[in-house]
């Protein structure tokens, strides 16, 4: 979890928020002009958007009603110097200040961002960012706002998104100004701008009222390992720092902006691949950048994969079709976060915040006038858990300002994308609190516990199995399970098992490729926390084409003291299918031990072993000291202690690899019970069994099974530690997962209602 001044918050900008009014005596900006000449989606326009500037003090009200206690917002600064410099609109100054007390007067801590995009359009009409004077202008402003607002704020951040402005707004012509500018220009404007940046970082303390903390927003996308392999890893952090894009998309990296103001250089790879193009840069001019700053900002939303190539060089990888993606089309990657929060705060010396982070989605107002946007909690609840995974492997991160509170004016985008976690009705002004803002605000006040990676999972655990082979083993484990394994001598299917000699690996859920063992060790809450140093189940199905050895097992004193601390094995058997007529062993004819050993030592099988007739669909429990054994032609689902010790009393002089396989003859005399347990105590029918509900089979200290007939549907409460399930026939649903004849699973603790559909046959067992 973490630390408890974590500050969460929400942020916004000016632009996308406020709107405007005739009287308001604001300047012109360079949006306004890129939003007149029409190139924004259906001509929209910010003239009102949220009409916030007229609706704070509820905005606010609502903030502190979901709990927010800290917001980073923007001033625009043609609204406070209309002109760029020079006279000051007190309109503004009185705006803003409003504004920021009514914050504080709601319990939330402002982070002021100076510039989010809106550059004066008179200063733009004196050549904007190229020219070099925008530093004193820029300082200029700082300045004022210092004087204005450092009394009631004291966390500024200086510019948002550097590789924007100069990227799209300056290269690529895609947001205002929209100018295509040669690339020396854009690298004089990038070096204007971070100047400026230093200027403001000066002016801003020393015009300020009291002791403020400074930082800046830059933003880009995260170059992340396709693996987490060191070379991967390694490769990815190459291309995060490093420049790989062509030149007409240049400002795309993260180092060129952040290394001068957070290291004080540009990066010596960026000085030499740029030469060409660079404008003068001189050792003042890298002092004035490199100002000390409180606290590193980033905005991060997505990532793209990168891997070590074969000439250990990076290599780009593609996404797999599908890949999950945002209403804007962005990829939803929160390893992408992770790894960006890591690489950062690896390489820069200041304290993280993440300044922006969140989700555009299609919202829509449900029939019970909600929004249910699951999509962005699923977004969030794993990019903020990814966050976490950081921090609590040392990440020096401090913030998270999730972007956005309202719905708003999306740039180039207008109103077409919701980044919201609040709903605004755009010809109303009404707003609706979505989902995700309640689901936030449990985060807020929880300081993220209430994260879903902070909770046991509510996942179905399929496993998949390991097979075995073994001298009487067959093949239906392939042909009627559809286990993917070769060979006509399968025996065993462990299906549910944490045994080191067949420990199941999880498939189809968020531990997909661990082991079970490993999943029990280090996550015991999935199963309850149940005091066991292991697994205490093991769930076969065993093809026995040919006859089973004649065997028994030991209980747990024996084993504990005979076997290395192996548990011992009480064990029972579902008869899934058998021959017509069949017969297994279980019991013997022994009355006396001394009988017993007489008659194991003199091999008088047929007076020693007790055959019965079986049929599918009968029970069988066997304890320890149950001499037994599956005849050929029988299948069957077994429920065992997670033990793998046998003692062979009797296999029929056999030969595997032409040698007679061990016996434990001594060890077998000591474990028998005698006289044995009366048949009609060992074996019932399970079949013709309520259908639609939970059928207990048998109850012991080591475990419960259950049948299950499902025809239609049923559901039934997992309230146990954990529930194994294995679908013998016939296939369903299982609370949204369809299964089928072979599958194994695990409900974990706390699952709560299990919803079934179909036509099946399930065994299903519990501690
Ligand atoms: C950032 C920007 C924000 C916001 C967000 C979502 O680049 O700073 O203003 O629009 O992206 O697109």
């Amino acid at each position: 979890m973490f630390q408890d001044d974590f500050v969460w918050g929400v942020a916004s900008s000016a632009y996308q928020v406020e709107g405007t009014d005739a009287e308001d005596g604001r300047g012109r900006t360079v949006w306004d002009k890129f939003v007149e000449e029409g190139n924004i989606y259906e001509n929209q326009n910010a003239r009102t958007s949220c009409d916030h500037m007229h609706r704070y003090k509820s905005d606010y009200a609502l903030m502190r009603n979901l709990g927010i206690k800290a917001y980073r917002f923007s001033i625009n600064w043609a609204r406070i110097l209309p002109e760029g410099t020079g006279p000051v609109n007190e309109k503004a100054i009185a705006m803003y200040r409003d504004m920021i007390l009514t914050m504080k007067k709601n319990g939330i801590t402002p982070y002021l961002t100076m510039f989010h995009w809106e550059f004066p359009q008179a200063l733009q009409e004196k050549g904007g960012w190229l020219n070099e004077d925008v530093v004193e202008w820029f300082g200029e402003y700082a300045k004022v706002v210092a004087e204005n607002f450092s009394d009631i704020c004291e966390n500024f951040i200086t510019i948002n998104e550097p590789q924007c402005v100069v990227g799209l707004g300056h290269l690529r012509g895609a947001q205002a100004p929209g100018l295509k500018l040669s690339v020396p220009e854009t690298f004089q404007i990038a070096h204007n701008l971070l100047k400026a940046h230093g200027k403001a970082v000066i002016n801003l303390r020393k015009y300020a009222k009291q002791e403020i903390k400074v930082g800046f927003a830059p933003t880009g996308g995260v170059a992340y390992p396709y693996t987490d392999s060191k070379e991967d890893i390694g490769a990815a952090k190459k291309v995060y720092f490093g420049f790989y894009n062509p030149m007409d998309n240049w400002t795309w990296n993260i180092s060129w902006f952040s290394d001068p103001v957070f290291l004080g250089h540009y990066p010596k790879e960026g000085l030499e691949k740029f030469k060409e193009y660079l404008p003068v840069i001189t050792k003042e001019d890298m002092e004035l950048i490199h100002q000390p700053l409180d606290f590193m900002g980033q905005n991060i939303y997505n990532g793209y994969y990168v891997r070590a190539g074969k000439d250990g060089e990076p290599e780009f990888v593609d996404r797999a079709p599908g890949f999950p993606r945002t209403a804007n089309n962005w990829p939803i990657t929160p390893r992408a976060f992770y790894y960006g929060i890591k690489f950062l705060t690896e390489r820069y010396p200041l304290p993280l915040y993440i300044t922006e982070n969140g989700m555009a989605c299609h919202d829509t107002v449900g029939s019970d006038g909600r929004v249910h946007d699951t999509d962005r909690i699923n977004f969030l609840d794993s990019y903020i858990g990814a966050m976490q995974k950081a921090y609590e492997e040392g990440a020096n991160i401090k913030g998270y300002f999730l972007w956005t509170f309202l719905d708003n004016f999306e740039w180039t985008e207008g109103y077409k994308d919701r980044f919201g976690i609040v709903y605004v009705d755009f010809q109303t002004q009404r707003r609706i609190v979505k989902d995700s803002a309640l689901w936030y605000q449990k985060v807020m006040e929880t300081n993220g516990e209430s994260l879903s990676m902070n909770q046991t999972t509510k996942e179905i655990l399929f496993l998949n199995p390991v097979c075995t082979h073994n001298i009487w083993g067959g093949t239906r484990l392939r042909e009627d399970f559809g286990y993917p394994v070769e060979g006509n001598d399968l025996g065993e299917c462990w299906g549910i098992s944490a045994h080191p000699n067949g420990d199941g690996t999880l498939r189809d859920c968020s531990y997909q490729g661990w082991k079970l063992s490993e999943l029990w060790e280090k996550h015991p809450e999935i199963f309850g926390n149940v005091e066991s140093d292991r697994f205490p189940l093991l769930i076969k199905i065993i093809d026995a084409k040919d006859d089973l050895s004649i065997q028994v097992h030991p209980n747990d004193a024996y084993a504990k003291e005979h076997e290395n601390g192996s548990l011992g094995k009480m064990e029972c058997w579902y008869i899934l299918d058998c021959k017509e007529n069949a017969t297994i062993v279980i019991g013997h004819n022994a009355k006396t031990k001394e009988e017993l050993r007489q008659m194991i030592e003199e091999g008088r099988w047929s007076d020693f072993i007790r055959e019965v007739p079986i049929k599918k669909g009968d029970f069988l429990q066997i304890d320890p000291g149950t001499v037994h054994a599956i005849k050929g032609g029988t299948l069957i689902l077994e429920t065992q202690q997670n033990s793998d010790i046998t003692y062979r009393v009797y296999d029929y002089d056999r030969l595997s690899n032409g040698k007679p396989r061990e016996l434990h003859i001594e060890k077998s005399i000591d474990v028998i019970t005698v006289p044995a347990k009366s048949v009609a105590d060992s074996v019932k029918s399970a079949e013709n069994l309520p259908v639609n509900q939970l059928n207990e089979l048998y109850a012991c200290q080591y475990y419960h099974v259950y049948k299950m007939e499902v025809s239609g549907s049923m559901s039934f409460e997992q309230d146990k530690p954990f529930f194994n399930m294995t679908v013998t026939e016939g296939d369903g649903i299982v609370n949204g997962q369809p299964v089928k004849k072979g599958d194994h699973f695990i409900l974990p603790n706390g699952f709560g209602t299990v919803e079934l559909q179909g036509e099946m046959q399930i065994i299903a067992s519990t501690i």
